[in-house]
């Protein structure tokens, strides 16, 4: 005799929000358990932040919320509603680039990119907080995103190169 019972049907609670992403507003129904990197990647197709290690580890997945860099697979999305948040999308265009982005291209900042959204939204919220940096300081904030390929010299020194294209406007 088949002594298994019948599992219960999965509920999935949906809770109404409201977020400003890169400039638009969104409203929509999310499942309650969806963490905020999946809501912006499958909901939002915004498919420009990375998943990495799920852990708040890598750093891959940072974006901006209302003006502070955090790793949108540590939040649920719910935890968002009535917030500000900007993707890496909400940078330049591939005809205007942000200045941080320019600077990561002409210092070769990036090879295969898969960190390269996280550590330009770590790079822009550090950037408004801290104008001037030290090598020392960009290092610093920079510790907490991994890459895999570039060995990071390119990225330190883009991070500085950008905070000159920042202050001085140039390109
Ligand atoms: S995917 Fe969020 S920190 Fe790694
Ligand atoms: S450029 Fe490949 S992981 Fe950073």
């Amino acid at each position: 005799m088949n002594s298994r019972k019948p599992k219960p049907p999965q509920l999935v609670e949906k809770k109404a929000i409201r977020v400003q992403v890169n400039d638009r507003e969104y409203t929509g129904n999310v499942d309650v358990r969806k963490t905020l990197v999946d809501f912006i990647r499958e909901d939002l197709a915004l498919t420009g932040t990375h998943v990495g290690c799920e852990h708040g580890v890598c750093g891959a997945c940072t974006i901006i919320l209302n003006g502070r860099a955090v790793r949108s697979c540590l939040m649920f999305a719910v935890q968002a509603d009535g917030l500000e948040i900007k993707t890496v999308e909400g940078l330049g265009t591939p005809e205007h680039l942000h200045p941080i982005q320019e600077a990561f291209r002409d210092h070769h900042g990036l090879q295969c990119g898969f960190c390269t959204p996280g550590f330009l939204m770590t790079a822009l919220a550090f950037l408004s907080e801290t104008p001037d940096p030290s090598k020392d300081q960009i290092r610093e904030v920079l510790a907490g995103n991994l890459c895999r390929c570039t060995g990071y010299q390119g990225i330190v020194d883009a991070v500085e190169d950008a905070a000159t294209r920042l202050k001085t406007g140039t390109r």
